[in-house]
């Protein structure tokens, strides 16, 4: 993982808007997030990152046969970002995109990934969630502006040598008839950059959030069941489950509905609030380097985000 160092406190934002830490941590969870620096893009964390899962993962950069980067808030709208990390890690011609699936992302690039893996087109998979999401909120919308944060994760994803180890199942879902509950309306070929674009505020993250909490906490929990069962698993098996760290409230229904085991449910939303599809690689590398996950452990991760969508993957590690 790679975020930025400046930490913005729920003090911090109540000189911004009409909020209190009382009402933060009360309805989310959380307390400070990390905020990319003017000068900063998503590149900055994202290849950092991969330069990190690569030394950890002891993979050279030029034997990376496919870049995957899970964004939506890339440097430029094109060439992808993914294209920059395949030029500065030295994976000289091989094939790299972005791909947009929100908070879910991560879990989409990991299934791709182990995909071209599984088919035999890729031997060494360098997967990347990151998002500036701070970059792209209305500073002045006291609903949106306080969940948010900014920073990258990756991870390498190559053939193991014994069967049962690995990415053992997933499943992905969507939604595209509520596109508009999170949505980022300007900039795109529907409303392009324009002053009346801007002067709508339409370049900014709009979120029906109510809407989106009881959809989340209904997906999450589903997903996840039906990622176990295709791999013959039930949430009691699971070791450690990593959900998307968008609200301390929607991990905690999550957690009553699918009855994993206690204390098996990872939570950082307190320290980096919402980060989209950095949030599950983050996570997992801090409970990765903290020595935390034991080899042979049973993993699970699992995210919802705008599109709808949604999904889920289970990794013995
Ligand atoms: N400080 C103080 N009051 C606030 C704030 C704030 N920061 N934000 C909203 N309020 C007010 C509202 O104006 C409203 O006031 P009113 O009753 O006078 O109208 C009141 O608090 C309640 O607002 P709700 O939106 O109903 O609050 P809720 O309990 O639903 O919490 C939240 C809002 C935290 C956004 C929650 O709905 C949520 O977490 N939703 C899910 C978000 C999510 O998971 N997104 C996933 C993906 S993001 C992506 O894909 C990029």
């Amino acid at each position: 993982m790679a975020v930025p160092e400046r930490v913005v406190t729920n003090a911090d934002l109540e000189k911004l808007v009409d909020t209190t830490d009382e009402w933060i941590v009360t309805r989310t969870g959380i307390r400070e997030r990390r905020m990319a620096a003017p000068d900063e893009a998503l590149t900055d964390f994202a290849l950092p990152a991969a330069d990190r899962a690569l030394e950890m993962a002891g993979v050279a950069g030029t034997d990376v046969d496919l870049v995957i980067c899970a964004t939506v808030s890339p440097d430029r709208i094109f060439p992808a970002t993914s294209c920059a990390v395949q030029d500065h890690i030295g994976a000289l011609d091989a094939p790299a995109f972005d791909l947009s699936a929100a908070c879910t992302g991560f879990i989409y690039g990991v299934a791709l990934g182990a995909q071209f893996i599984e088919a035999g087109r890729a031997r060494n998979v360098v997967v990347v969630g990151g998002e500036m999401l701070t970059k792209i909120v209305d500073w002045t919308d006291r609903a949106t502006c306080v969940l948010f944060g900014d920073g990258a994760g990756a991870v390498v994803l190559q053939a193991a040598a014994e069967d049962d180890r690995g990415v053992m199942g997933y499943a992905l879902h969507a939604d595209g008839s509520l596109g508009d509950l999170i949505e980022r309306p300007g900039g795109g070929s529907r409303a392009p950059i324009s002053h009346e674009m801007i002067d709508a505020g339409q370049h900014h993250i709009t979120m029906r959030g109510n809407e989106t909490f009881k959809k989340a906490v209904r997906r999450l929990a589903e997903v996840s069941e039906e990622a176990l069962a295709g791999c013959g698993l039930e949430p009691l098996d699971v070791d450690w489950f990593i959900p998307h760290q968008a609200n301390r409230r929607i991990i905690d229904a999550v957690g009553q509905r699918l009855a994993v085991p206690e204390g098996s449910t990872y939570v950082n939303v307190d320290r980096y609030g919402n980060t989209s599809a950095a949030s599950v690689p983050i996570a997992l590398d801090e409970l990765n380097r903290a020595g935390r996950i034991q080899p042979g452990q049973t993993v699970l991760m699992t995210a919802f985000g705008s599109g709808l969508t949604w999904a889920s993957a289970v990794v013995k590690w």
